[in-house]
């Protein structure tokens, strides 16, 4: 099969088409016949070198796919040869095939093409986990979503405002601060102009954010605590602008604050597959029903997997990033 590897690592170009041996599929695995592969920011860290594959994940990058089953398992219950699948993987998403383990995988949304069925798993999965049991978001309760136009950002506009939270997001254009509006944020705010945390104030009458969800660490982290709203819950999912910051931890103690944070990759097969369940019942129903949609920026067939990489560091993406895998 075609998979795109990571030659060394580097720069979008070290991402080469190379002839790779068709995995085969272990006990409670579907191999599935990938037509579309989501593209995330961790996959470029991997690409650099500083997110390594966890222990017995695939070296290919690629953490999300959807596509048709080609080969089942022994002892898998759920899917037959020919179910269409979008699916979590723990890499090894750049490529013509793909195993996964059954419970990691989720029919196709109703209507979805494959391309933005791929655009789901990794922000979903990551959201579900992030923002609602983590953050323990409700109905009522204000979230402060930062990187408001990245994938992760757009699922995550849509699915607080889907479950009845207001939404207050950041983004680093007016262009990226309308769309992230357009999406149910009742407040976007461009942080290169305006100051976060007097407009998270301004926009809750001073009471600040419940939930923070914070992919960019650094200065924001103090800051963070200053937005937040007394008992809030700040989930730390990526430290894009540094993981070493001077904090005032006081404010931690005197807003009763708490800070969280987690990884997907790593998490086992068991962990994935409840969260899988709970997608299922609880969001799988908004997508088929149009309320909750993957953003989609740009598509690039798999063999240019290198210029994907270049559209999202370029930063100029809104929403996701996929590789057609036709
Ligand atoms: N912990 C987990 O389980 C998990 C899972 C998936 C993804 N993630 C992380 O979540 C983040 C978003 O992922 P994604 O795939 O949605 O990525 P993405 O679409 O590329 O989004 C990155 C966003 O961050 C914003 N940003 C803010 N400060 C930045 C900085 N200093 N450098 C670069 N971008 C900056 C960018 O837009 P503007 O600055 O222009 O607003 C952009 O919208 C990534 O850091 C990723 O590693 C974590």
């Amino acid at each position: 099969m075609t998979a795109i590897a990571i030659t060394e690592h580097g720069g979008p170009m070290v991402l080469k088409p190379e002839e790779w041996p068709v995995p085969e599929p272990a006990e409670g695995e579907i191999l599935i016949k990938v037509k579309a592969a989501g593209v995330n920011r961790p996959d470029v860290a991997q690409r650099k070198g500083i997110y390594p594959p966890p222990p017995g994940a695939s070296d290919l990058p690629g953490l999300e796919v959807a596509g048709e089953v080609a080969v089942v398992g022994e002892d898998v219950k759920r899917w037959r040869v020919g179910d269409q699948v979008a699916a979590l993987t723990p890499g090894g998403g750049y490529a013509q095939y793909c195993t996964v383990h059954e419970t990691n995988a989720l029919p196709i949304p109703h209507g979805f093409t494959f391309t933005e069925a791929a655009a789901l798993p990794e922000t979903f999965f990551t959201v579900w986990h992030n923002v609602f049991e983590r953050g323990a978001l409700k109905a009522g309760e204000t979230l402060l979503v930062h990187g408001g136009s990245s994938g992760i950002g757009t699922t995550a506009i849509q699915l607080a405002a889907a479950f009845g939270a207001t939404v207050i997001a950041t983004a680093g254009s007016s262009e990226k601060c309308a769309a992230c509006a357009a999406l149910g944020a009742a407040r976007a705010i461009n942080y290169r102009e305006e100051d976060f945390v007097l407009a998270v104030k301004e926009a809750t009458e001073g009471r600040g954010a419940d939930v923070i969800l914070d992919m960019v660490g650094g200065d924001y982290i103090d800051r963070n605590y200053d937005a937040a709203a007394m008992d809030g819950r700040i989930v730390q999912i990526a430290f894009l602008s540094g993981a070493k910051a001077k904090a005032d931890f006081s404010k931690l103690m005197v807003k009763r604050l708490t800070h969280t944070g987690s990884t997907l990759r790593p998490r086992s097969v068991a962990f994935k597959g409840r969260i899988a369940t709970e997608l299922e019942a609880h969001v799988w129903p908004l997508l088929a029903a149009r309320k909750v949609a993957p953003v989609m920026d740009m598509i690039f067939p798999l063999k240019e997997a290198w210029r994907a990489h270049e559209r999202m560091e370029e930063g100029a993406h809104i929403g996701k990033i996929v590789l057609d895998v036709a």
